[in-house]
């Protein structure tokens, strides 16, 4: 197979959704169809139960699972799928931020009883934000669910993209009788199983066996709700799903395996090949001969003996190559990788090329930091993995005075990790530490002893937002740092950064001082 056909059959996505909704189940079920694992729970779920907040084991347990499943890679019909995990909990939203930067493509899942819920709110902002395309997968139909009519304006409005059903279920709950595929023009009839796959059935709309099939009350009302779909809804366009105005919507049950081979055969037809990706110096196509690529993940191994970890690179361009030489930008270097890994479901293997669209995974001593550009000699700089105002604060101090620098070298390489984010307060120089999730400081608290053998002690520090500063207007900033020299800090790169302790006082430092930028994620 030649370099442009490598890449034409990379599908590479992630599939998000509030917790529960069922991500983990839909993931296991594609990893069936593609022959990736044989029985169904191989995939462990790898979010944190609610509960567990302050169960640290859990939180290794994560940690470990997340590694086997962070990329799951199998091959269908000709094309090779890469499924991109994303944390399930949201203390953990960060990580998803940045591995939605790594994919070109998204199936968001949501429960049809519940509707739209917080989680996937959040996570539909970053991909309207890229222009990603989503494809909506409604599951749970076995259970009551909410008029699918309903859910659909829900959809719309809550997540603010147009929508379009490819499938249409028939009933909920005890009297689902299963869906009308739109796209194929055939009807799915529905027997509740799990390991199984019912075939589609070639039912014309009009003809009698519609009605012998579901029974006239559920044929009469099908044919009405399609006949309101068609009118409602414009036709599918791929080119509107694909710029990331239009979602086609399916409907099924991911436990049942119902729905789920009809959203792969649709999701495999129509979302994007690996697109291009954008550097400060210019956008990147996957065609291109050289290779290039970034660290969108970085994963600390389970052993706390050995401190190695695993950088995840994301292929933009040309043939990544085992042993070949290639540039670490950042510090100028060229290093060789000679066992870069894939990940195939739950193994992991050495391979010796990937294509534009792959995941690598580099084993890594510490060289690489969240956001990194490797390439075949460019200067390249990839964009797009920014860090986002942290929320929750903590002074940092250290609680062993011989383990100083263990500290010190532990909570860098948790930041370059992107654990959390590091301030150093330019008013009493304490360290302090910033995150989205309460999580992450039991985590850090914990990696820190038992990676790093190095204790460390938290004191509250109640701020509402931390938000980067800029201006143009010398004599403002100059003015602004004097009157706010109790409120500033400087991020691990030395910018600055205003620490706002309410809202209020963030309006008014807006209103008093027009010509300072205050920027909300790092990346400006
Ligand atoms: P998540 O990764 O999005 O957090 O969700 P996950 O797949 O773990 O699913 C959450 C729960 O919903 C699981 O039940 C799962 O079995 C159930 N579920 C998923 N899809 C369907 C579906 O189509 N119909 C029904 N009725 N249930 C579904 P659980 O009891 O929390 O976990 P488990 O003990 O079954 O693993």
């Amino acid at each position: 197979m030649d370099f442009l056909q490598e890449i034409n059959r990379r599908r590479t996505f992630a599939i998000i959704s509030h917790p529960d909704a069922g991500k983990t189940t839909l993931t296991e079920k594609l990893l069936l169809f593609g022959g990736a694992i044989h029985v169904a729970g191989a995939v462990k779920s790898n979010k944190i139960k609610k509960t567990a907040t302050s169960d640290f084991m859990e939180i290794e347990k994560q940690r470990g699972i997340s590694v086997a499943t962070s990329v799951m890679g199998f091959e269908y019909d000709g094309y090779k799928v890469n499924i991109l995990d994303t944390p399930g909990h949201q203390d953990f939203a960060e990580d998803t931020f940045r591995t939605l930067t790594a994919v070109d493509s998204v199936i968001i899942v949501i429960d049809a009883a519940k509707g739209v819920e917080t989680q996937t709110r959040k996570l539909m902002q970053v991909c309207r934000m890229r222009k990603t395309p989503v494809i909506v997968f409604i599951n749970k139909m076995d259970r009551p669910a909410n008029d699918p009519f309903d859910l659909l304006d829900e959809i719309e409005a809550e997540l603010q993209i147009g929508v379009r059903p490819l499938s249409w279920p028939i009933g909920s709950g005890e009297i689902f009788r299963g869906v009308y595929n739109i796209f194929e023009k055939n009807l799915y009839l529905y027997e509740p199983s799990k390991q199984t796959v019912q075939e589609g059935v070639d039912v014309s709309l009009e003809s009698e066996e519609l009605d012998a099939r579901i029974g006239d009350n559920a044929a009469t009302t099908l044919r009405e709700e399609l006949e309101t779909v068609e009118g409602v809804y414009p036709e599918f366009d791929v080119n509107l799903y694909r710029s990331g105005d239009v979602a086609p919507v399916f409907f099924g049950s991911a436990l049942n395996n119902f729905g789920v081979r009809e959203l792969l055969h649709c999701f495999l037809q129509i979302a994007p090949k690996p697109q291009p990706s954008h550097a400060e110096e210019r956008d990147v196509n996957p065609e291109e001969n050289k290779f290039t690529g970034f660290v969108f993940k970085i994963h600390a191994n389970m052993d706390p003996n050995h401190r190695n970890r695993i950088a995840f690179v994301k292929v933009c361009s040309g043939k990544f190559e085992r042993n070949k030489p290639y540039r670490h930008v950042r510090l100028g270097k060229d290093l060789k990788f000679s066992s870069p890994t894939a990940f195939m479901a739950d193994k992991k293997n050495i391979i010796d090329e990937a294509y534009p669209g792959d995941i690598v995974g580099l084993p890594d001593t510490g060289n690489f930091k969240i956001g990194d550009s490797v390439s075949e000699g460019e200067n390249i700089h990839f964009r797009g993995l920014p860090s986002f105002s942290p929320e929750l604060f903590r002074y940092i101090d250290n609680a062993d005075p011989m383990k100083a620098k263990q500290l010190a070298k532990g909570i860098d390489q948790l930041m370059d990790e992107g654990v959390a984010q590091l301030f150093i307060h330019q008013f009493n120089g304490r360290k302090i530490i910033g995150t989205v999730g309460a999580l992450q400081f039991e985590v850090i608290e914990y990696r820190l002893l038992h990676e790093y053998g190095a204790k460390c002690r938290y004191e509250g520090l109640s701020l509402y937002k931390a938000c980067w500063i800029e201006s143009d207007d010398a004599e403002q900033l100059a003015e602004f740092k004097k009157r706010k020299q109790q409120y500033l800090a400087k991020d691990k790169d030395g910018r600055d950064v205003f620490l706002a302790e309410s809202n209020f006082m963030l309006q008014m430092a807006q209103q008093d001082f027009k010509n300072i930028r205050f920027h909300f994620s790092s990346e400006f």
